[in-house]
């Protein structure tokens, strides 16, 4: 449970089992149902995607789905939130340069 908010005076947080994930093809671990995004801070990937226009590097900012900073390829779709999209076993996750490829 490294990485990982344990203890918060007003929210829970239900985790999973521990399943395996990939992130740019590397194998990680996190906890199914839990953000996308928990899963990779907690294996300290701050980077998740490049800006459209100078190709800056964008992180969680906002983790509540109003900002756009975390948009990253999700299994093949551009544009997932991974601040709000639940972690499944086997998906692959790729950081989003711009606007995202639609072919994956
Ligand atoms: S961090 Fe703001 S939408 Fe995900």
């Amino acid at each position: 449970m490294e990485g990982y908010i344990t203890e918060h005076p007003i929210l829970q947080f239900k985790r999973g089992r521990r399943v395996k994930f990939y992130f740019e093809d590397k194998e990680l671990e996190g906890y199914e149902g839990l953000p996308i995004a928990a899963a990779l801070h907690a294996a300290g990937i701050r980077i998740l995607r490049y800006s459209e226009k100078y190709n800056r590097p964008r992180g969680f900012f906002c983790a509540v789905g109003k900002c756009s900073s975390c948009l990253m390829e999700v299994d093949g779709r551009a544009n997932v939130m991974v601040c709000m999209e639940p972690l499944k076993e086997g998906m692959r996750v790729r950081r989003q340069k711009g606007k995202g490829r639609l072919d994956g």
